[in-house]
């Protein structure tokens, strides 16, 4: 009988996809997904370590997972195994072991390929249960190929970020920026299509540093993949995320303008808009230099809408700089975004320095700035209610006779059609927004997009 699998993710992206991928390497090994933990044989905890709540979780989950198991130890004799893998995993290593003795492996983002090999030595009892170097081989080319999932679909184009942005722990838990070659990209492009999926979104910690080998021997950017992933047919819609403003370079830039399938809606962190925060942060521009991207990303594709990141309360922000930023989201305006307060991660340099700013400060500043933003993001949503929209229709919705797709600008759009039209990409006239999405009405539909 197949065993049961269940994989609880947190984090980024790259921890979904990851995760998908490590299902793919564990069906290989009998393993089948379960909808939960309750009578799974193997629950993995795929974490995150970016901000202390995010890792604090994985201690409350790991809590609840040794009462599961004491109750099914009690009741069948065994309990699931469980790993914890990701982020908090690769930062915390042995540690995870001590404050959880029970876990019985501990895997990094770099050695997922090895999760069956331990788990086997867990049931031997043979120890060795952390799992967390970065081994030479590459993981891409270990782990099997994720299955299409669905009409939309993640694709790793490169890992790491060598950036160190002195706040963050990114760089130390998934290592050295590492591209795969663009062959490598393009064929599992070709086979997400041929599976069905009709938009790619390419991810990395640090999208568009790409320099990845190319099939002609050079060096090729995120420009130059994006625009032959664009003459795969039926790959009607990419995406990339999360770059960094300091990578947008001139191609990459001209390709928002020149490449239709080039979805008009990117994420950009800023994190401040104050220079000396900037600087402090490692960040490597200003916010004049934001601006002048934002400004050139405009003009040759006037209907970008831009996500972007923002935290507040780093080291030696002061009021005046938390004014800045202000001032630099009304000037920019976003249509989505995240922000977060500053919390010291162990072994970043920020952690370390003076003049950390109060948790009440940060907590005022974080409200402030939250209201600025939703104002913007709910503007921007009321602003294509009257438009008729391009969908790509992904999922059932939560009614019958439903369906849910996403715009040209990652809004969720609720739509009344059948289920036969799963995958299409349709034209919705917009009517109502809501406060998580969109509603509207199918008006002409389209092959592609226009
Ligand atoms: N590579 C991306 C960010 C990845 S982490 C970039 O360069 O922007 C996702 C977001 O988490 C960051 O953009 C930042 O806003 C936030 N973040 C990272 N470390 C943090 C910390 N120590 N405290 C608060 N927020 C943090
Ligand atoms: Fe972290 Fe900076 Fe790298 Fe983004 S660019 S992952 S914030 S170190
Ligand atoms: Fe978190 Fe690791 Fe992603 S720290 S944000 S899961 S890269």
């Amino acid at each position: 009988m197949a065993k049961k699998l269940f994989i609880k993710t947190y984090g980024c992206q790259m921890n979904v996809y990851d995760s998908e991928r490590m299902a793919s390497l564990l069906a290989l090994h009998g393993y089948e997904a379960a909808p939960c933990a309750d009578d799974a044989d193997l629950v993995v905890l795929n974490t995150c370590h970016i901000r202390e709540k995010a890792a604090e979780k994985v201690y409350s989950e790991l809590g609840r997972m040794r009462l599961l198991r004491e109750r099914r130890a009690a009741e069948a004799g065994q309990g699931p195994a469980i790993a914890v893998a990701g982020c908090v995993a690769q930062a915390e290593g042995e540690a995870i072991l001590e404050r959880a003795p029970f876990v019985d492996a501990v895997v990094g983002p770099q050695s997922y390929h090895r999760l069956p090999e331990l788990l086997a030595r867990r049931v031997r009892a043979e120890g060795g249960r952390v799992e967390t170097g970065f081994p030479v081989e590459s993981k891409f080319d270990a782990l099997p190929e994720a299955k299409a999932a669905g009409f939309s679909a993640f694709l790793a184009v490169q890992e790491g970020c060598d950036k160190f942005c002195t706040f963050c722990v990114v760089p130390y838990t998934r290592g050295a920026e590492e591209s795969r070659p663009a062959a490598a990209i393009l064929a599992e492009a070709r086979r997400l299509v041929a599976g069905g999926a009709r938009e790619v979104t390419l991810l990395g910690q640090n999208v568009n540093a790409y320099h990845g080998e190319g099939p002609d021997g050079r060096n090729w950017g995120l420009a130059r993949l994006i625009r032959e992933l664009a003459d795969i047919d039926r790959l009607w819609r990419i995406r990339y995320t999360t770059s960094h403003p300091a990578d947008m370079d001139g191609d990459l830039i001209q390709a928002h303008g020149d490449v239709p399938q080039l979805m008009p809606y990117l994420h950009l962190p800023v994190q401040s808009g104050d220079d000396a925060v900037l600087r402090a942060m490692n960040r490597r521009y200003t916010r004049g230099d934001y601006r002048r991207i934002v400004d050139r990303l405009r003009s040759v594709r006037p209907d970008l809408a831009l996500s972007t990141d923002v935290i507040v309360g780093f080291p030696g922000e002061d009021d005046a700089a938390f004014e800045a930023t202000l001032r630099l989201v009304r000037e920019v305006g976003f249509a989505q975004s995240y922000s977060f307060k500053y919390s010291p991660r162990p072994g970043t340099p920020a952690a370390l320095l003076p003049r950390q700013v109060r948790e009440g400060v940060k907590a005022e500043r974080l409200a402030v700035l939250q209201g600025l933003l939703q104002e913007q993001a709910d503007a921007f949503n009321r602003a294509t209610v009257g438009r008729t929209v391009p969908v790509l229709l992904e999922r059932p919705g939560r009614h019958a006779g439903q369906l849910v797709g996403k715009s040209p600008w990652l809004q969720a759009v609720h739509v009344r059609a059948d289920a036969g039209r799963l995958g299409d990409m349709v034209q919705v006239a917009v009517d109502a927004a809501l406060p998580h999405s969109l509603a509207g009405r199918l008006a002409l539909s389209a092959e592609a997009p226009s």
